[in-house]
């Protein structure tokens, strides 16, 4: 009877934390009554949204602030903060290229600029450092978003922006060039493993790919304590097999036949290889 009662209680436990953990994911409840306090309080999550972007003041004084977007004060018209939660990894992941002369980044999927920009604020700081952007720019409100934000940055030179499909304009690229890569174009599994082979003999030996939202799912926030617990995260990530715009299957195929080549140097929700 104790026995029982035991497991009945674990399994009501379990249950209950699943259930919870369901609500506070769900859209709405988030930020609001105890779960969504609990939360914040667990994670710091929104805390760590408005927290960390500070790098954006260094703007261009000249250009007039910008009262749209998530940084209003700013110059810079940015809607989506998804670099926001990487600044600390690439921080450290990137440290040792900061202000060295002659680095040169790639990013495959530029969007506002925001992670492009951050690179050239904080890592790409010399004046002989560059940063090239490939973004198929399908929207043009994004693109003008993208393009004021360059200019924003006071150094547009130091941006050289390719417009086009990634599958295209990689073609056109000088092997052995980059210091690092950051693949965030397409997450379609097919397109996203196109771009990781397209661009790797552009990556110098030594050189770091960075691939973006090996454990996203849909509806799922990427601050998830999910996506820290990595048995949880990949039971649910079975489960669910949510493979539609996830990166994830095309990252795996990647490091599996690349292996000799390459060295993982950080696995979570983005992952880091350094080339041989
Ligand atoms: C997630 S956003 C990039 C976000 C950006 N790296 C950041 O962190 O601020 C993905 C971008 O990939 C671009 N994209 C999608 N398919 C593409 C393709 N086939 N070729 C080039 N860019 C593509 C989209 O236009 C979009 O701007």
């Amino acid at each position: 009877m104790k026995i029982r009662s035991l497991i009945a209680l674990a399994i009501i436990a379990i249950a209950g934390f699943f259930t919870l953990d369901y609500i506070r994911l769900t859209p709405g409840w988030r930020m609001f009554g105890l779960i969504g306090t609990a939360r914040i309080l667990l994670t710091g999550t929104e805390d760590d949204f408005l927290a960390k972007p500070t790098w954006e003041t260094q703007a261009n004084a000249d250009m007039p602030a910008s009262t749209e977007g998530i940084f209003p004060d700013t110059p810079y018209v940015f809607y989506e903060g998804w670099h926001l939660f990487q600044i600390n990894d690439w921080e450290n992941h990137l440290q040792h290229l900061k202000g060295k002369p002659d680095v040169h980044g790639l990013e495959v999927g530029a969007y506002e600029g925001m992670s492009a920009i951050w690179a050239l604020q904080n890592i790409l700081t010399h004046p002989a450092s560059t940063i090239t952007c490939i973004d198929i720019f399908d929207n043009q409100k994004i693109e003008e978003r993208f393009d004021r934000n360059v200019a924003a940055t006071g150094i547009p030179e130091k941006i050289v922006k390719v417009k086009g499909p990634s599958e295209h304009m990689l073609c056109s690229l000088e092997p052995n060039t980059y210091d690092y890569i950051y693949i965030d174009g397409c997450h379609l599994p097919k397109w996203a493993l196109s771009d990781a082979v397209m661009s790797w003999e552009t990556l110098k030996p030594g050189g770091l790919m960075i691939f973006d939202d090996y454990k996203h799912i849909d509806a799922r926030p990427k601050t998830s304590r999910f996506t820290r617990i990595d048995f949880i995260d990949d039971y649910l990530w079975n489960k669910r097999g949510q493979y539609r715009d996830s990166p994830r299957p095309a990252i795996d195929a990647f490091l599996k036949i690349y292996a000799p080549y390459l060295d993982v140097v950080y696995k979570k929700y983005q992952v880091v290889v350094r080339k041989k």
